[in-house]
């Protein structure tokens, strides 16, 4: 999203959107009746005869209606309706509509669909995505996707948001480097699409309607999307950018990682929306590619939504990425027969027309196109109404209840990295005085990240810690860039007479954001000095909060003795200094893991961002890229995090062994294996082949075998036969975050389907289950057991 283009698109649409949404009755009370299509009042104020509409009548099926509707308008007409801002149709009561709002943690102002005003100044800003990852826990994931939405309905109801949401961003952290980790949830493409499917869930699902067995009209809370579709994460790095960048994508690569998550958010998620990307793909702009839209996101997995452009994608695709030489009508027939459906800009609404008389597009791809688009304006009760959220209002935007969770999420996701010596918890009875230092040491924006809105209030780590003890504050440097050195005298001053030091540094969006990504995992400016001699001099313990989406290489604070404490707060949230004073002084035991790698500093010098293969490149001497292919050192590996307590697993039952029995048509494969003494006589069969009804699991006890109550993350991970070769070394098949009391257990069991935990993806991109002696590892320990494969034919 946003082009510079589309920041001035944004202005012109904003007012325009507050026409829009001026229908609506708000009272002095902050209440209102939203108006919706077919209410007969609205009609007859147009001088129209509502009933002679067949789309307003709501007994017939949604296909029927939008059929109706779509065939009532002109060509003209038509085109008009297929930008972000829909014009509308007035003589068929048709409304104006601005498809464009974001809620990718939080209601948000980016989109011109929803604005903050006298009426709504703010919205609950939870922790950016990373953070929130980082907790591990499912359902936080969808609670928050509940919050979001029902501040989203509220704001609906109030004249001031959408009804249709472009997030959540699923895109994979295949490097350490790429601005926008901030907004994902993390490296690994199983946990990127189990996010997915939670907080899509949490944002659309309408109670009692989960399972509605006609999904192209289950109705809908608000709309979701994911995005950026595909294989895009690389913004702006030494020169290149995405409105330029042909990202060259191994078929494996995009059915294994880049692809899998958006799977699972259309497939397990049902999300409306898929949104494509700037990128190009094997050298296709993603939005104009029919392969990955029309048949991948449409055939194969059945999305029932809509899919939408990225802003001026297809702009770009003319004068950036100059596909084909393309004039604008050969662009938008381009994407319009691969199966976009909507323009985030102006191209569609303006070139359309001449695309057809010119002979490069159908009408009927419009009308398809359209009937997506109404039918997901009809599930979200644009049409008919909802009755059930007629009710929301401002008591429900930044409820008590809601700026709870926003703290709770970046408790659950706050990870901790070093406690030497058990410092920490801090105790409040011995530590009266604290020195709060370091250039976050009273954040506020910069906890929010991207993509926010106006949040409801912000509680800084100064805030945070002021209601533990007494707090001493000195910045140590101007901001997070941390030109000079001339703030860290004061700092260390202050440190020389507290009972404790807590220093608040790292990253920030001048540093990591989108068109901007970095180049070395380092601190900025004098940021490592600072600590080191605010360290150094310190009277009390000193606790180190690492402030980013990215990992940064803070070896030196690892093994520097003075320091006895890290942890990592993400961007934590408008609640987020609260969250972080809670975990220091104890009143909460940290249990979050890193969603990603913290390589060490030197990685970035071994390969480009722009290299795409996640496995190893031996003749360039690349490494592989995220735990799954990266066997090297690191700072801190994938799923690390430390407690208060401990933890051990104690494994009860488990299966040893999968037979699948092969019926005639079910064919072996041949794999790559790493020695031929190795090979069986029947490898592997596709997965598409197979009946998937195979099933292992096991039962563990989690015990706490500490003196503090905490939570673990029990992260269950499988590893293919050692013989095969070019394989993941490792991937996680599964989850639980589970609470348990001081000297309790909890016991635990895990059900996997030996096709999704199991599989490969061969050279060629088949997916394949492979016979022969898979490990499952439970946790980063060394808790395992093998289970044997075979086929029986
Ligand atoms: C606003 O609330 C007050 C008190 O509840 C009520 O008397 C008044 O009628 C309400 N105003 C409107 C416009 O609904
Ligand atoms: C996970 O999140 C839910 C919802 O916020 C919460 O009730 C639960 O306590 C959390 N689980 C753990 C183990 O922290
Ligand atoms: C919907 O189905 C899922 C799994 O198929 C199940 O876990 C969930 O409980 C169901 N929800 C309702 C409301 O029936
Ligand atoms: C889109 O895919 C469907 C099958 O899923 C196919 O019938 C149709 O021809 C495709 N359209 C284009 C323009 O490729
Ligand atoms: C689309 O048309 C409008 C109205 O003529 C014009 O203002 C706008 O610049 C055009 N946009 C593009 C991207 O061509
Ligand atoms: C902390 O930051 C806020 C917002 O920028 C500012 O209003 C406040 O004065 C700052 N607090 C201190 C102690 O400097
Ligand atoms: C902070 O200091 C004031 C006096 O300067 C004292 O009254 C108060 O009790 C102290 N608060 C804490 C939490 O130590
Ligand atoms: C600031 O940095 C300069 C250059 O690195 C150094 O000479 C100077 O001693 C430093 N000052 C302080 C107060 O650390
Ligand atoms: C083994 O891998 C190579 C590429 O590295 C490929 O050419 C060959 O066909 C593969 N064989 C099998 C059976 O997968």
């Amino acid at each position: 999203m946003a082009k510079v283009v589309s920041s001035l698109l944004c202005l012109i649409s904003l007012s325009i959107a507050l026409l829009v949404f001026s229908t609506n009755a708000v009272d002095a009370n902050g209440s209102s009746s939203p108006v919706f299509v077919c209410d007969p009042g609205r009609f007859s104020k147009l001088g129209l005869q509502m009933s002679s509409f067949l789309f307003c009548d709501s007994s017939l099926p949604y296909s029927i209606r939008v059929k109706d509707l779509v065939s009532r308008m002109t060509l003209d007409e038509k085109v008009q309706q297929l930008g972000d801002f829909a014009h509308g149709v007035p003589r068929l009561g048709l409304p104006q509509y601005e498809w464009w709002s974001e809620a990718l943690h939080g209601v948000s102002n980016v989109g011109p669909g929803t604005h903050f005003d006298d009426v709504v100044p703010g919205a609950t800003s939870f922790p950016t995505v990373i953070l929130t990852t980082a907790s591990f826990n499912e359902s936080l994931w969808k609670k928050i996707g509940r919050a979001v939405s029902t501040e989203a309905r509220a704001m609906y109801n109030l004249g001031r948001g959408g009804l249709t949401y472009w997030s959540p961003n699923i895109n994979v952290a295949r490097d350490p480097r790429w601005g926008r980790i901030t907004e994902t949830p993390g490296e690994d493409p199983f946990v990127v699409g189990r996010y997915a499917v939670n907080y899509v869930r949490g944002l659309q699902d309408v109670e009692g309607h989960e399972n509605a067995t006609d999904l192209n009209s289950r109705p809908l809370k608000v709309s979701s999307c994911c995005k950026h579709y595909a294989a895009y994460d690389v913004d702006n790095w030494k020169g290149v950018d995405r409105y330029h960048f042909d990202a060259r994508v191994t078929e494996q690569d995009m059915e294994e990682t880049f692809l899998r998550p958006f799977e699972m958010c259309v497939k397990e998620g049902d999300a409306s929306s898929v949104m494509c990307s700037y990128n190009r793909v094997n050298g296709i702009p993603s939005c104009a590619d029919p392969k990955l839209l029309n048949q991948t996101v449409r055939g194969e997995w059945d999305l029932h939504g809509y899919i939408v452009a990225d802003c001026d994608s297809i702009q770009v695709m003319v004068d950036n990425h100059k596909f084909l030489s393309d004039s604008k009508e050969d662009a938008v027939a381009q994407t319009l027969k691969a199966g976009l459906d909507l323009d985030c800009g102006q191209y569609y609404t303006n070139f359309t027309g001449n695309a057809v008389q010119q002979g490069k597009v159908k009408e009927t791809d419009i009308d398809k196109s359209l009937k997506y688009l109404y039918t997901v304006l009809m599930r979200l009760g644009f049409f008919d109404g909802s009755p059930q959220y007629v009710s929301l209002g401002k008591q429900d935007i930044c409820s008590d209840e809601n700026i709870e969770l926003a703290a709770e999420a970046a408790r659950e996701g706050i990870v901790l990295l070093k406690n030497d010596q058990n410092t920490l918890p801090l105790n409040s009875a011995k530590v009266k005085t604290v020195a709060v230092v370091g250039p976050h040491a009273n954040a506020t924006v910069a906890m929010i990240g991207n993509y926010a809105g106006i949040p409801c209030r912000y509680m800084s780590p100064i805030a945070g810690f002021s209601g533990y003890a007494n707090v001493t504050y000195k910045t140590g440097c101007d901001d997070v860039a941390c030109k000079s050195n001339n703030s860290i005298f004061a700092a260390s001053e202050a440190a020389k007479t507290t009972d404790a030091t807590i220093i608040l540094a790292g990253l920030d969006l001048s540093v990591e954001a989108e068109s901007l990504d970095r180049e070395d995992l380092w601190l900025p400016g004098y940021q490592t000095q600072l600590i080191n001699q605010v360290a150094e001099v310190a009277k009390g313990p000193v606790i180190l909060v690492i402030m980013s989406a990215g990992g940064v290489d803070i070896a030196f604070a690892e093994t520097n003795t003075n320091i006895k404490a890290i942890l990592w707060a993400g961007y934590p949230g408008e609640e987020g200094g609260r969250a972080i004073a809670d975990v220091v002084f104890g009143k909460f035991n940290p249990g979050g893991r890193l969603p990603i790698t913290w390589y060490n500093g030197d990685y970035v010098q071994m390969l480009p961002l722009t290299s795409m293969p996640l496995r190893p490149i031996d003749s360039l001497g690349y490494p592989g890229r995220t735990y799954k292919f990266y066997n090297g050192p690191t700072l801190y590996p994938f799923g690390y995090g430390l407690s208060y307590t401990q933890f051990k697993y104690n494994l009860l039952s488990f299966t040893k062994t999968i037979h699948v029995n092969l019926n005639k048509l079910q064919h072996c494969r041949n794999l790559n294996y790493t020695s031929d003494a190795s090979k069986t006589r029947c490898p592997g069969v596709l997965v598409n082949d197979l009946r998937c009804d195979d099933y292992f699991e096991f039962k563990v006890d989690v015990q706490n075998v500490g003196s503090t109550d905490g939570s673990d993350v029990v992260i269950v991970y499988s590893k293919p036969p050692a013989e095969i070769a070019a394989t993941y070394i490792k991937q996680v098949i599964g989850f639980q975050r589970v609470f348990v009391r001081a000297g309790r257990n909890k016991r635990i069991k895990f059900v996997f389907n030996a096709c999704k935990s199991l599989n490969i993806v061969d050279y060629a991109a088949n997916t394949l289950l492979p016979a022969g002696e898979h490990t499952i590892f439970i946790g980063n320990g060394g808790v395992s057991f093998p289970i044997h494969l075979n086929f029986n034919y």
